[in-house]
Protein backbone atom coordinates (compact mmCIF):
# COMPACT_ATOMS: atom_id res chain seq x y z
CA UNK A 1 0.00 0.00 0.00
CA UNK A 2 1.09 3.52 -0.73
CA UNK A 3 -0.24 6.73 0.70
CA UNK A 4 0.78 10.30 -0.24
CA UNK A 5 1.83 12.90 1.97
CA UNK A 6 2.13 16.00 0.28
CA UNK A 7 4.94 18.68 0.80
CA UNK A 8 4.67 22.57 0.15
CA UNK A 9 7.13 25.69 0.61
CA UNK A 10 7.71 26.39 3.41
CA UNK A 11 6.34 29.89 5.15
CA UNK A 12 9.22 31.99 5.36
CA UNK A 13 9.67 35.50 5.96
CA UNK A 14 13.22 35.05 4.17
CA UNK A 15 13.18 36.00 0.77
CA UNK A 16 14.85 33.12 -1.53
CA UNK A 17 18.68 32.55 -1.47
CA UNK A 18 20.10 33.69 -4.72
CA UNK A 19 23.46 32.11 -5.39
CA UNK A 20 24.77 34.36 -8.10
CA UNK A 21 24.32 37.51 -9.22
CA UNK A 22 20.92 38.56 -11.09
CA UNK A 23 21.68 36.62 -14.35
CA UNK A 24 20.92 39.04 -17.25
CA UNK A 25 23.21 39.30 -20.87
CA UNK A 26 25.27 42.10 -21.45
CA UNK A 27 25.24 43.35 -25.08
CA UNK A 28 26.40 40.63 -27.67
CA UNK A 29 26.48 39.40 -31.05
CA UNK A 30 25.49 35.51 -30.97
CA UNK A 31 26.50 34.32 -34.35
CA UNK A 32 24.61 30.83 -35.34
CA UNK A 33 26.07 28.49 -37.69
CA UNK A 34 23.18 26.26 -39.20
CA UNK A 35 19.32 27.01 -39.45
CA UNK A 36 17.86 23.30 -39.24
CA UNK A 37 15.97 21.40 -36.31
CA UNK A 38 18.05 22.79 -33.47
CA UNK A 39 18.04 27.01 -34.58
CA UNK A 40 14.24 26.55 -34.97
CA UNK A 41 12.92 23.99 -32.49
CA UNK A 42 15.12 25.37 -29.38
CA UNK A 43 17.09 28.34 -30.05
CA UNK A 44 14.89 30.69 -31.58
CA UNK A 45 12.32 30.00 -29.26
CA UNK A 46 14.28 29.98 -25.97
CA UNK A 47 15.54 33.81 -27.28
CA UNK A 48 12.27 34.65 -28.05
CA UNK A 49 11.28 33.54 -24.40
CA UNK A 50 14.90 35.30 -22.68
CA UNK A 51 13.56 38.42 -24.52
CA UNK A 52 9.91 38.15 -22.90
CA UNK A 53 11.57 37.98 -19.53
CA UNK A 54 13.46 41.26 -20.23
CA UNK A 55 16.88 38.90 -19.80
CA UNK A 56 18.27 40.44 -23.72
CA UNK A 57 19.71 43.28 -23.25
CA UNK A 58 18.20 45.92 -26.41
CA UNK A 59 21.63 45.86 -27.39
CA UNK A 60 21.70 42.11 -28.61
CA UNK A 61 21.97 40.67 -32.15
CA UNK A 62 21.91 37.26 -33.60
CA UNK A 63 23.25 36.78 -37.50
CA UNK A 64 22.52 33.36 -38.13
CA UNK A 65 24.96 31.51 -41.05
CA UNK A 66 23.59 28.87 -43.46
CA UNK A 67 23.24 27.76 -46.87
CA UNK A 68 19.58 28.76 -47.74
CA UNK A 69 19.99 31.83 -49.88
CA UNK A 70 17.50 34.11 -47.53
CA UNK A 71 17.63 37.37 -47.07
CA UNK A 72 16.65 39.15 -43.23
CA UNK A 73 12.89 39.78 -43.78
CA UNK A 74 12.74 36.41 -45.58
CA UNK A 75 14.93 34.86 -42.91
CA UNK A 76 12.73 36.47 -40.53
CA UNK A 77 9.08 34.64 -41.94
CA UNK A 78 10.81 31.55 -41.02
CA UNK A 79 11.02 32.18 -37.30
CA UNK A 80 8.18 33.36 -37.06
CA UNK A 81 6.48 30.83 -38.23
CA UNK A 82 8.74 28.08 -36.06
CA UNK A 83 7.88 30.30 -32.98
CA UNK A 84 4.48 29.73 -33.90
CA UNK A 85 4.76 25.95 -33.82
CA UNK A 86 7.55 25.15 -31.31
CA UNK A 87 7.18 27.54 -28.49
CA UNK A 88 6.49 25.42 -25.46
CA UNK A 89 3.17 28.11 -24.80
CA UNK A 90 1.96 27.67 -28.43
CA UNK A 91 3.48 31.29 -29.54
CA UNK A 92 1.66 33.10 -26.07
CA UNK A 93 3.82 36.63 -26.12
CA UNK A 94 3.62 36.40 -29.82
CA UNK A 95 1.47 39.58 -30.58
CA UNK A 96 2.77 41.90 -33.17
CA UNK A 97 4.78 44.55 -31.10
CA UNK A 98 6.81 41.40 -29.60
CA UNK A 99 7.78 40.16 -32.43
CA UNK A 100 8.75 43.42 -34.02
CA UNK A 101 11.07 44.01 -31.10
CA UNK A 102 12.43 40.33 -31.77
CA UNK A 103 12.92 40.45 -35.30
CA UNK A 104 14.70 43.93 -35.18
CA UNK A 105 17.64 41.14 -33.55
CA UNK A 106 17.61 38.75 -36.59
CA UNK A 107 19.82 38.67 -38.90
CA UNK A 108 20.90 36.09 -41.94
CA UNK A 109 23.88 35.55 -43.68
CA UNK A 110 23.82 33.03 -46.61
CA UNK A 111 27.02 31.02 -47.26
CA UNK A 112 28.88 27.38 -47.33
CA UNK A 113 30.55 26.75 -44.59
CA UNK A 114 33.89 26.23 -46.33
CA UNK A 115 34.05 29.42 -48.51
CA UNK A 116 36.09 32.16 -47.36
CA UNK A 117 33.49 34.74 -48.78
CA UNK A 118 31.12 33.93 -46.03
CA UNK A 119 33.52 34.30 -43.57
CA UNK A 120 34.12 37.67 -45.07
CA UNK A 121 30.47 38.95 -45.07
CA UNK A 122 30.04 37.78 -41.74
CA UNK A 123 33.08 39.88 -40.48
CA UNK A 124 30.98 42.97 -42.27
CA UNK A 125 27.65 41.93 -40.65
CA UNK A 126 29.48 41.86 -37.38
CA UNK A 127 31.39 45.10 -37.54
CA UNK A 128 27.80 46.39 -38.12
CA UNK A 129 26.14 45.19 -35.13
CA UNK A 130 28.97 46.20 -33.09
CA UNK A 131 28.71 49.38 -34.41
CA UNK A 132 25.57 49.74 -33.03
CA UNK A 133 26.61 48.20 -29.11
CA UNK A 134 28.77 49.52 -26.48
CA UNK A 135 32.85 48.90 -27.41
CA UNK A 136 33.65 45.84 -25.75
CA UNK A 137 30.72 43.74 -26.94
CA UNK A 138 31.03 40.16 -26.63
CA UNK A 139 30.85 37.55 -29.90
CA UNK A 140 29.20 33.95 -29.05
CA UNK A 141 29.40 31.66 -31.96
CA UNK A 142 26.97 28.25 -31.67
CA UNK A 143 27.93 25.30 -33.62
CA UNK A 144 24.31 23.95 -34.55
CA UNK A 145 25.75 22.09 -37.47
CA UNK A 146 26.08 18.18 -38.18
CA UNK A 147 28.57 17.09 -35.78
CA UNK A 148 30.94 16.05 -39.05
CA UNK A 149 31.56 19.66 -39.70
CA UNK A 150 32.53 21.33 -36.24
CA UNK A 151 36.05 20.90 -37.02
CA UNK A 152 36.00 22.57 -40.31
CA UNK A 153 34.22 25.84 -39.19
CA UNK A 154 36.25 25.99 -35.68
CA UNK A 155 39.16 26.16 -38.34
CA UNK A 156 38.09 28.58 -40.38
CA UNK A 157 36.70 30.77 -37.85
CA UNK A 158 40.25 31.07 -36.01
CA UNK A 159 42.24 30.61 -39.85
CA UNK A 160 40.02 33.68 -40.73
CA UNK A 161 40.27 35.83 -37.39
CA UNK A 162 36.75 36.02 -36.83
CA UNK A 163 36.66 34.24 -34.27
CA UNK A 164 40.38 35.15 -32.32
CA UNK A 165 41.83 33.31 -28.92
CA UNK A 166 41.56 35.31 -25.91
CA UNK A 167 44.28 33.83 -23.79
CA UNK A 168 42.57 35.86 -20.59
CA UNK A 169 38.89 35.44 -19.88
CA UNK A 170 38.65 38.91 -18.14
CA UNK A 171 39.76 40.35 -21.79
CA UNK A 172 37.27 42.75 -23.23
CA UNK A 173 35.63 41.90 -26.18
CA UNK A 174 35.33 37.82 -25.09
CA UNK A 175 34.49 35.68 -27.31
CA UNK A 176 33.22 32.59 -27.10
CA UNK A 177 32.20 29.30 -28.96
CA UNK A 178 28.86 26.41 -27.94
CA UNK A 179 29.65 23.28 -29.58
CA UNK A 180 27.12 21.00 -29.58
CA UNK A 181 26.68 17.16 -28.43
CA UNK A 182 27.80 14.51 -29.69
CA UNK A 183 30.87 15.89 -29.04
CA UNK A 184 33.51 13.09 -31.18
CA UNK A 185 31.78 9.91 -31.69
CA UNK A 186 34.61 7.80 -29.81
CA UNK A 187 37.70 8.65 -27.15
CA UNK A 188 39.97 8.93 -29.98
CA UNK A 189 37.48 10.84 -32.09
CA UNK A 190 37.21 13.52 -29.21
CA UNK A 191 40.55 13.55 -28.16
CA UNK A 192 41.24 14.63 -32.12
CA UNK A 193 37.95 17.83 -32.02
CA UNK A 194 39.17 19.07 -28.47
CA UNK A 195 42.89 19.25 -29.90
CA UNK A 196 41.34 21.07 -32.89
CA UNK A 197 39.12 23.55 -30.10
CA UNK A 198 42.33 24.01 -28.37
CA UNK A 199 44.20 25.19 -31.69
CA UNK A 200 41.48 27.59 -32.50
CA UNK A 201 40.82 28.64 -28.38
CA UNK A 202 41.49 28.92 -25.11
CA UNK A 203 39.26 26.58 -22.34
CA UNK A 204 37.50 29.34 -21.18
CA UNK A 205 36.30 30.51 -24.33
CA UNK A 206 34.89 26.88 -24.94
CA UNK A 207 31.31 25.66 -23.81
CA UNK A 208 30.31 22.06 -24.60
CA UNK A 209 26.65 21.56 -24.47
CA UNK A 210 24.69 18.84 -22.81
CA UNK A 211 21.19 20.41 -22.17
CA UNK A 212 20.39 18.04 -18.95
CA UNK A 213 22.82 20.04 -17.22
CA UNK A 214 20.53 23.00 -17.88
CA UNK A 215 17.22 21.01 -16.60
CA UNK A 216 16.09 22.66 -13.07
CA UNK A 217 15.66 19.28 -11.38
CA UNK A 218 19.11 18.42 -12.70
CA UNK A 219 20.89 21.62 -11.09
CA UNK A 220 18.60 21.06 -7.87
CA UNK A 221 20.55 18.12 -7.50
CA UNK A 222 23.46 20.21 -6.02
CA UNK A 223 21.29 22.07 -4.44
CA UNK A 224 19.16 19.15 -3.15
CA UNK A 225 22.79 17.20 -1.62
CA UNK A 226 24.73 20.11 -0.69
CA UNK A 227 22.66 22.96 0.61
CA UNK A 228 21.21 20.11 2.92
CA UNK A 229 23.23 18.78 5.94
CA UNK A 230 20.67 15.87 6.47
CA UNK A 231 21.09 13.91 3.25
CA UNK A 232 25.10 14.23 3.39
CA UNK A 233 25.62 11.79 6.22
CA UNK A 234 23.52 8.84 4.45
CA UNK A 235 24.89 9.48 0.76
CA UNK A 236 27.23 6.95 0.57
CA UNK A 237 28.15 2.94 0.94
CA UNK A 238 27.24 2.64 4.74
CA UNK A 239 23.17 3.62 3.90
CA UNK A 240 23.10 3.02 0.17
CA UNK A 241 21.84 -0.19 -1.30
CA UNK A 242 22.03 1.03 -4.77
CA UNK A 243 21.33 3.48 -7.37
CA UNK A 244 19.02 3.67 -10.23
CA UNK A 245 18.82 6.28 -12.91
CA UNK A 246 17.04 5.77 -15.71
CA UNK A 247 15.99 8.26 -18.98
CA UNK A 248 13.46 6.28 -20.55
CA UNK A 249 11.65 7.54 -23.14
CA UNK A 250 8.13 6.69 -25.20
CA UNK A 251 8.93 8.15 -29.01
CA UNK A 252 11.10 6.38 -30.97
CA UNK A 253 13.83 7.45 -32.82
CA UNK A 254 11.71 9.46 -35.24
CA UNK A 255 13.10 10.94 -38.13
CA UNK A 256 16.55 10.96 -37.17
CA UNK A 257 17.53 7.46 -37.79
CA UNK A 258 20.54 8.40 -40.22
CA UNK A 259 21.39 9.35 -37.23
CA UNK A 260 21.06 7.13 -34.46
CA UNK A 261 21.48 4.13 -36.79
CA UNK A 262 25.19 5.28 -36.46
CA UNK A 263 24.96 6.47 -32.89
CA UNK A 264 23.17 4.11 -30.91
CA UNK A 265 21.55 4.84 -27.12
CA UNK A 266 25.28 4.40 -25.83
CA UNK A 267 26.36 7.42 -27.83
CA UNK A 268 23.69 9.58 -28.10
CA UNK A 269 21.96 9.27 -24.05
CA UNK A 270 25.14 7.43 -21.84
CA UNK A 271 28.13 8.72 -23.02
CA UNK A 272 26.55 12.57 -22.29
CA UNK A 273 22.89 12.37 -20.16
CA UNK A 274 23.19 9.67 -17.98
CA UNK A 275 26.70 10.15 -17.17
CA UNK A 276 26.06 13.67 -16.10
CA UNK A 277 23.26 12.29 -13.83
CA UNK A 278 25.29 9.62 -12.54
CA UNK A 279 28.24 12.24 -11.58
CA UNK A 280 26.41 15.12 -10.43
CA UNK A 281 25.01 12.21 -7.88
CA UNK A 282 28.47 10.71 -6.68
CA UNK A 283 30.83 13.19 -7.23
CA UNK A 284 32.35 14.74 -4.09
CA UNK A 285 31.03 18.40 -2.18
CA UNK A 286 32.98 21.07 -4.28
CA UNK A 287 34.66 23.53 -2.35
CA UNK A 288 32.97 26.83 -3.87
CA UNK A 289 30.26 27.03 -6.83
CA UNK A 290 31.92 28.02 -9.49
CA UNK A 291 32.56 26.35 -12.78
CA UNK A 292 36.49 25.16 -12.15
CA UNK A 293 35.90 23.90 -8.98
CA UNK A 294 32.49 21.76 -9.60
CA UNK A 295 33.64 20.22 -12.84
CA UNK A 296 36.80 18.94 -10.30
CA UNK A 297 34.83 17.05 -8.68
CA UNK A 298 32.56 15.67 -11.44
CA UNK A 299 36.09 14.34 -13.49
CA UNK A 300 37.27 12.51 -10.55
CA UNK A 301 33.78 10.68 -10.09
CA UNK A 302 34.47 9.93 -13.83
CA UNK A 303 37.87 8.65 -13.35
CA UNK A 304 36.49 6.45 -10.20
CA UNK A 305 34.46 4.75 -12.43
CA UNK A 306 35.71 0.81 -12.65
CA UNK A 307 36.67 0.06 -16.00
CA UNK A 308 34.04 -2.65 -17.60
CA UNK A 309 36.21 -4.86 -18.99
CA UNK A 310 36.02 -8.24 -21.29
CA UNK A 311 35.46 -10.27 -17.54
CA UNK A 312 32.51 -8.61 -16.21
CA UNK A 313 30.96 -7.67 -19.60
CA UNK A 314 28.15 -9.89 -19.49
CA UNK A 315 27.60 -8.95 -16.02
CA UNK A 316 27.52 -5.36 -16.62
CA UNK A 317 25.41 -4.67 -19.62
CA UNK A 318 22.67 -5.68 -21.40
CA UNK A 319 21.35 -4.21 -24.77
CA UNK A 320 18.31 -4.47 -26.87
CA UNK A 321 16.04 -3.29 -29.74
CA UNK A 322 12.71 -2.46 -29.51
CA UNK A 323 9.76 -4.43 -31.98
CA UNK A 324 6.68 -3.65 -32.79
CA UNK A 325 4.27 -2.44 -29.60
CA UNK A 326 1.87 -0.69 -28.16
CA UNK A 327 2.59 2.55 -26.81
CA UNK A 328 -1.40 4.35 -25.29
CA UNK A 329 -2.91 1.60 -26.77
CA UNK A 330 -1.66 2.71 -30.33
CA UNK A 331 0.27 0.12 -32.21
CA UNK A 332 3.63 1.52 -33.33
CA UNK A 333 6.06 -0.46 -35.84
CA UNK A 334 9.48 -1.50 -34.75
CA UNK A 335 12.84 0.39 -34.95
CA UNK A 336 13.79 -1.93 -37.77
CA UNK A 337 9.96 -1.10 -39.54
CA UNK A 338 11.23 2.90 -38.95
CA UNK A 339 12.42 5.04 -42.05
CA UNK A 340 15.85 5.07 -42.74
CA UNK A 341 16.79 1.76 -40.54
CA UNK A 342 18.08 -1.06 -41.78
CA UNK A 343 16.27 -3.85 -42.29
CA UNK A 344 18.52 -6.08 -39.89
CA UNK A 345 19.74 -3.12 -37.83
CA UNK A 346 21.66 -4.18 -34.88
CA UNK A 347 21.36 -0.49 -33.19
CA UNK A 348 20.80 -0.80 -29.82
CA UNK A 349 17.69 1.59 -28.54
CA UNK A 350 18.03 -0.05 -25.16
CA UNK A 351 20.60 -0.15 -22.90
CA UNK A 352 21.09 -1.13 -19.00
CA UNK A 353 24.63 -0.83 -17.88
CA UNK A 354 25.81 -1.79 -13.80
CA UNK A 355 28.95 0.84 -12.87
CA UNK A 356 31.30 0.28 -9.63
CA UNK A 357 32.58 3.75 -8.53
CA UNK A 358 36.35 2.87 -6.54
CA UNK A 359 36.43 5.57 -4.16
CA UNK A 360 35.89 5.40 -0.33
CA UNK A 361 32.42 6.79 -0.69
CA UNK A 362 30.97 4.26 -2.93
CA UNK A 363 32.91 1.09 -2.81
CA UNK A 364 30.66 -1.89 -3.02
CA UNK A 365 27.47 0.11 -4.39
CA UNK A 366 26.22 -0.46 -7.86
CA UNK A 367 24.95 2.07 -10.10
CA UNK A 368 22.62 0.87 -12.32
CA UNK A 369 21.81 3.17 -15.76
CA UNK A 370 19.07 2.54 -18.21
CA UNK A 371 17.98 3.83 -21.06
CA UNK A 372 15.45 3.19 -24.40
CA UNK A 373 13.29 4.35 -26.92
CA UNK A 374 9.87 3.06 -27.05
CA UNK A 375 8.71 2.70 -22.97
CA UNK A 376 5.89 3.22 -21.81
CA UNK A 377 6.24 6.76 -20.51
CA UNK A 378 8.62 9.39 -20.65
CA UNK A 379 10.50 9.13 -17.26
CA UNK A 380 14.00 10.26 -16.15
CA UNK A 381 14.67 10.02 -12.61
CA UNK A 382 17.53 9.06 -9.97
CA UNK A 383 16.53 6.84 -7.93
CA UNK A 384 18.80 6.11 -4.08
CA UNK A 385 17.59 3.20 -2.74
CA UNK A 386 19.16 2.74 0.93
CA UNK A 387 20.10 -0.77 2.70
CA UNK A 388 17.33 -2.58 4.69
CA UNK A 389 17.19 -2.00 8.50
CA UNK A 390 20.05 -4.39 10.24
CA UNK A 391 17.58 -5.77 12.24
CA UNK A 392 13.76 -5.93 12.13
CA UNK A 393 11.82 -6.14 15.40
CA UNK A 394 8.34 -6.34 14.00
CA UNK A 395 7.25 -9.86 12.78
CA UNK A 396 6.72 -9.62 9.40
CA UNK A 397 4.29 -13.07 7.52
CA UNK A 398 7.10 -15.76 6.07
CA UNK A 399 9.00 -14.40 3.30
CA UNK A 400 7.93 -10.65 3.64
CA UNK A 401 10.62 -8.16 3.82
CA UNK A 402 9.56 -4.45 4.45
CA UNK A 403 10.34 -2.42 1.51
CA UNK A 404 13.63 0.02 1.95
CA UNK A 405 13.74 3.82 1.89
CA UNK A 406 14.11 5.21 -1.75
CA UNK A 407 14.62 9.13 -2.38
CA UNK A 408 13.18 9.48 -6.30
CA UNK A 409 14.60 12.53 -8.03
CA UNK A 410 12.05 13.17 -10.91
CA UNK A 411 14.13 14.87 -13.43
CA UNK A 412 11.08 14.81 -16.01
CA UNK A 413 8.46 15.41 -16.89
CA UNK A 414 6.66 15.59 -13.17
CA UNK A 415 9.70 17.37 -11.56
CA UNK A 416 9.84 16.32 -7.98
CA UNK A 417 11.18 14.38 -4.92
CA UNK A 418 9.71 11.30 -3.58
CA UNK A 419 10.82 9.95 -0.14
CA UNK A 420 9.45 6.70 0.40
CA UNK A 421 9.16 4.97 4.33
CA UNK A 422 7.60 2.41 6.30
CA UNK A 423 4.91 3.70 8.71
CA UNK A 424 2.47 1.94 10.96
CA UNK A 425 -1.61 1.50 9.57
CA UNK A 426 -3.69 2.38 12.44
CA UNK A 427 -5.11 -0.34 14.12
CA UNK A 428 -5.00 -2.53 16.72
CA UNK A 429 -2.42 -4.73 14.70
CA UNK A 430 0.74 -3.28 13.78
CA UNK A 431 0.79 -3.03 9.99
CA UNK A 432 3.40 -1.27 7.88
CA UNK A 433 2.97 0.26 4.80
CA UNK A 434 4.99 2.85 2.57
CA UNK A 435 3.81 6.15 1.91
CA UNK A 436 5.66 8.50 -0.38
CA UNK A 437 6.71 12.09 1.34
CA UNK A 438 6.24 14.16 -2.66
CA UNK A 439 7.86 17.10 -2.92
CA UNK A 440 6.11 18.47 -6.74
CA UNK A 441 8.09 21.55 -8.43
CA UNK A 442 4.35 22.53 -10.32
CA UNK A 443 2.69 22.80 -6.76
CA UNK A 444 5.31 24.39 -5.08
CA UNK A 445 6.52 27.02 -7.58
CA UNK A 446 4.03 26.24 -10.47
CA UNK A 447 4.84 24.95 -13.57
CA UNK A 448 8.71 25.07 -14.71
CA UNK A 449 8.29 27.33 -18.22
CA UNK A 450 11.29 27.67 -19.67
CA UNK A 451 13.61 25.06 -21.13
CA UNK A 452 16.68 24.17 -20.53
CA UNK A 453 18.46 26.13 -23.45
CA UNK A 454 16.97 29.35 -22.15
CA UNK A 455 19.64 28.67 -18.81
CA UNK A 456 22.54 27.19 -20.88
CA UNK A 457 22.16 30.33 -24.08
CA UNK A 458 22.20 33.08 -20.83
CA UNK A 459 24.83 31.24 -18.90
CA UNK A 460 27.41 32.01 -22.22
CA UNK A 461 26.47 35.32 -22.75
CA UNK A 462 27.26 35.89 -18.76
CA UNK A 463 30.27 33.72 -18.90
CA UNK A 464 28.87 31.36 -16.31
CA UNK A 465 30.82 27.66 -17.26
CA UNK A 466 29.36 25.45 -14.32
CA UNK A 467 26.82 23.78 -16.59
CA UNK A 468 29.14 22.73 -19.48
CA UNK A 469 30.94 20.42 -20.20
CA UNK A 470 35.17 20.70 -20.14
CA UNK A 471 37.62 18.79 -22.49
CA UNK A 472 38.66 16.28 -19.67
CA UNK A 473 35.33 15.34 -18.33
CA UNK A 474 34.03 14.59 -22.43
CA UNK A 475 36.74 12.29 -22.67
CA UNK A 476 36.53 10.89 -19.35
CA UNK A 477 32.95 9.95 -20.33
CA UNK A 478 34.28 8.44 -23.92
CA UNK A 479 36.80 6.19 -21.65
CA UNK A 480 34.04 4.81 -20.07
CA UNK A 481 31.35 4.09 -22.43
CA UNK A 482 34.32 3.13 -25.16
CA UNK A 483 34.80 -0.71 -24.13
CA UNK A 484 31.10 -1.19 -24.09
CA UNK A 485 30.51 0.05 -27.65
CA UNK A 486 34.07 -1.70 -29.46
CA UNK A 487 32.25 -4.86 -27.40
CA UNK A 488 28.91 -4.24 -28.95
CA UNK A 489 30.67 -3.58 -32.58
CA UNK A 490 32.46 -6.73 -32.63
CA UNK A 491 29.66 -8.82 -31.81
CA UNK A 492 26.21 -9.00 -33.63
CA UNK A 493 22.91 -9.06 -31.55
CA UNK A 494 21.48 -12.13 -33.19
CA UNK A 495 18.37 -11.68 -30.42
CA UNK A 496 16.83 -8.22 -32.20
CA UNK A 497 14.50 -6.93 -31.65
CA UNK A 498 14.01 -8.49 -28.26
CA UNK A 499 11.52 -6.01 -26.18
CA UNK A 500 7.84 -4.96 -27.56
CA UNK A 501 7.34 -0.95 -27.68
CA UNK A 502 5.58 -0.25 -24.56
CA UNK A 503 7.28 -2.35 -22.61
CA UNK A 504 10.48 -1.58 -19.38
CA UNK A 505 12.61 -3.13 -21.87
CA UNK A 506 14.10 -6.96 -22.65
CA UNK A 507 13.76 -9.37 -19.84
CA UNK A 508 17.25 -10.53 -19.66
CA UNK A 509 17.63 -6.56 -18.16
CA UNK A 510 15.01 -7.89 -15.16
CA UNK A 511 17.03 -10.96 -15.11
CA UNK A 512 20.14 -8.87 -14.97
CA UNK A 513 19.46 -6.57 -11.94
CA UNK A 514 17.66 -9.30 -9.88
CA UNK A 515 20.96 -11.10 -9.56
CA UNK A 516 22.18 -8.64 -7.93
CA UNK A 517 19.52 -8.38 -5.39
CA UNK A 518 17.61 -5.59 -6.73
CA UNK A 519 14.34 -4.78 -9.37
CA UNK A 520 13.82 -2.21 -11.42
CA UNK A 521 11.50 0.68 -10.20
CA UNK A 522 8.83 1.75 -12.88
CA UNK A 523 8.98 5.31 -12.66
C1 LIG B 1 19.04 13.94 -27.10
C2 LIG B 1 19.07 12.64 -27.83
O1 LIG B 1 20.32 14.34 -26.74
O2 LIG B 1 18.27 13.79 -25.92
C3 LIG B 1 17.66 12.17 -28.17
O3 LIG B 1 19.81 12.77 -29.03
C4 LIG B 1 16.82 12.13 -26.92
O4 LIG B 1 17.67 10.90 -28.80
C5 LIG B 1 16.93 13.44 -26.17
O5 LIG B 1 15.48 11.90 -27.33
C6 LIG B 1 16.24 13.36 -24.83
O6 LIG B 1 16.19 14.63 -24.27
P1 LIG B 1 15.02 15.05 -23.29
O7 LIG B 1 15.35 16.42 -22.88
O8 LIG B 1 13.74 14.92 -24.07
O9 LIG B 1 15.07 14.04 -22.18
Amino acid sequence: MTARVSLAVAESEAPPVTTREFRRAKPCTLVIFGAGDLLHRKLMPSLFHLMGDGLLPDEFAVITVARSQLDDNSFRTQVRDALKTFSSNGGAGLDQEAWDRFATHLHYVPGELDDPITYETLRRRLAETDAAMPSGSGHLFYLAIPPSLYAKAINRLAETGVAPRVPDPKQRPWVRIIIEKPFGQSLESAVALNACVRRAFAEHQVYRIDHYLGKETVQNLMVFRFANSIFEPVWNRQHVHHVQITAAESVGVEHRARYYEEAGVVRDMFQNHLLQLLTLTAMEPPVTFNADAVRDEKVKALRAIRPITLAVMHDSSVRGQYGPGTINGKPVPGYRQEPDVAADSGTATYCALRFMIDNWRWQGVPFYLRSGKRMPRRATEIAIQFRQPPHLMFPLPEGQIIEPNTLAIQVQPKEGITLRFEVKVPGVDVKLASVDMDFGYAEAFGELDHDAYETLLIDCMVGEATLFTRSDEVESAWSVVDPIIDFWAGKRPDHFPNYPAGSWGPTVADEFIAREGAKWREP
